[in-house]
């Protein structure tokens, strides 16, 4: 790294930055600091402001106060590539890139070098090699983005802020929807980029990656900074009671549930390429935890339980009458909901009002029994927004306007609010800030405790163990083991897990 003049100014400073929706305020006065070869963290609650700030930053959102920087000079981005010229790049959850073209294309979307014939494919084809090599991956250049995990369009999209020579990479939660193996290659590409002397800022609610991959982390609460400390000079404890300006009450408060009848009944089940001949039971009032690698097969097999998938042998059933296969509207009248892992994808219609949201999937019920009115759909919102704190400034305002996290609860309720006997929830805290996390998980124990058969499927083993009366274990498609909660020590499952 070139050593650095210590009278420069930072490569990007917030100061007071002021940021409103129309009458939703997101930021107060948020401030950040940006050094040169330097990981940098954000955190804080759902809904603090930690996207609205990249969104500042990346030329998104412009700002109503505030000062902003870049190398000392005032800057006011009008759009994103106004930012993108300032040597600015933005890593999402989810990347943006154009399914149909292949990856050579979407790196050099709309600035195509020109050959003497036409566009020069060779040159462009040769510098995506160039940057993929310097990232120690192998991606096929010509394959269609759509054909790519998340992870690789992730590091699609690193290449493409490389080609532009970004100097600023913000990374919005990349690591959410990625594998642990996904997200160690994504680190160590991180600290490559640091050690080139480029800024990054990182937002993640795990603190375990924040603390192994960061050397600064700034706090923000309620749209505004709190802090900003040396990583080395601070704890998980100290950063949540600054998140959340209050102690965090145990993380897995589970309690203690009678366990009645079989409410789930999978027998013989078989997806050809994703599992194959599941059995299980899930009774009531059991919550029985889904373990197992990424790619094990859990969700396919949750999917296929739900009827989202087909399947190709096999039976489900749900208190002791058969499911129609590939039907979810049949699954949902039999009392299942599922909580998909691909929330942003399955879950929301941005432009759907919460209200309407939560009331979608439990309109059948409401209809029976007279009640399909938009007060009657408000009335049920109302109760699951308050039972699960969402963060909305009113019932009909857009789901896409709600914070990343508050999108994530509102699909949780839109299911919770079916009424089902049988709860399936795949990655049911993914996205959700730790002080959160422990109320989905008493919620989840009170609704077994309630009488509802839960099915959880997490990748997080702390969660699982914490949580689940009974653990599955799943690999390669099979169950390769099935333990009470006694039995379920992190060696036994792993072991199971992955066969070793
Ligand atoms: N386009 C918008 N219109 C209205 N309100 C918005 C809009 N974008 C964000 N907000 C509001 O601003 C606040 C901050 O949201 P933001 O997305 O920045 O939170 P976050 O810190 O990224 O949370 P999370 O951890 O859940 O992703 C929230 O109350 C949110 O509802
Ligand atoms: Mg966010």
């Amino acid at each position: 790294m070139p050593a650095r003049d210590p009278d420069a100014p930072p490569v990007l400073e917030l100061r007071r930055v002021v940021k409103s929706f129309g009458p939703v305020v997101a930021l107060r006065s948020a401030s950040l600091v940006l050094e040169a070869g330097s990981v940098h963290a954000l955190v804080g609650e759902n809904g603090a402001g930690k996207s609205t700030t990249v969104g500042v930053i990346a030329g998104v959102h412009r700002r109503d106060g505030g000062r902003f920087e870049i190398d000392g000079e005032v800057v006011d981005f009008a759009s994103t590539a106004q930012a993108r010229d300032a040597g600015i790049a933005v890593i999402y959850q989810e990347p943006t890139l154009f399914g149909h073209l292949s990856v050579v294309e979407n790196i050099f979307m709309g600035r195509q070098p020109r050959g003497r014939v036409g566009i020069d494919r060779r040159a462009m084809r040769d510098e995506v090699l160039r940057v993929f090599g310097r990232l120690g991956v192998r991606i096929d250049p010509d394959l269609p983005a759509d054909g790519l995990s998340i992870a690789d369009r992730q590091i699609v999209e690193i290449a493409k802020a490389l080609t532009l020579d970004a100097r600023i990479l913000v990374m919005d939660e990349p690591t959410s929807a990625l594998s642990g193996a996904e997200a160690e290659r994504l680190f160590a590409i991180v600290r490559s980029l640091r050690d080139d002397g480029r800024a990054i800022l990182f937002i993640s609610h795990r603190f375990a990656e924040i603390f192994d991959l960061c050397d600064t982390v700034t706090v923000m609460r309620d749209g505004a900074f709190v802090d900003t400390v040396p990583i080395d000079d601070t704890t998980v404890d100290e950063l949540v009671a600054a998140m959340v300006g209050r102690d965090v009450t145990e993380l897995y408060p589970k309690q203690a549930a009678p366990i009645g009848e079989t409410v789930l009944r999978v027998s013989g089940l078989t997806r050809v390429g994703a599992f194959r001949d599941v059995s299980f039971e899930v009774r009531s009032g059991e919550i029985v935890g889904l373990a197992g690698l990424v790619g094990s097969g859990r969700s396919a097999l949750a999917r296929a339980v739900f009827g989202v998938d087909r399947y190709d042998a096999g039976r489900v059933e749900v208190a002791g009458a058969a499911v129609r296969p590939g039907a979810p509207a049949a699954a949902i009248r039999a009392g299942m909901a599922l909580l998909p892992s691909d929330r942003r994808r399955h879950g929301v219609v941005p432009a759907m009002s919460v209200a309407r949201s939560i009331a979608l999937a439990a309109r059948g019920r409401l209809a029976r029994s007279g009640l399909l009115t938009s007060r009657a759909e408000r009335a049920v919102s109302r109760a699951w927004v308050e039972r699960l704190r969402i963060r909305a400034s009113a019932l009909d305002a857009p789901v896409g306007t709600l914070s990343g996290g508050s999108q994530q609860r509102v699909v949780l309720a839109k299911w919770l609010a079916t009424g089902p006997r049988l709860l399936i929830v795949d990655e049911p805290t993914r996205g959700i800030d730790v002080a959160s996390k422990a109320e989905v998980h008493r919620l989840l124990s009170a609704l077994a405790a309630e009488g509802m058969a839960v099915l959880m499927i997490s990748s997080e083993l702390p969660e699982v163990l914490g949580m689940a009366d009974r653990v599955l274990v799943m690999r390669e498609g099979r169950i390769a083991a099935d333990l009470p909660r006694d039995a379920a020590t992190p060696e036994a499952v792993i072991r199971a897990a992955t066969g070793g």
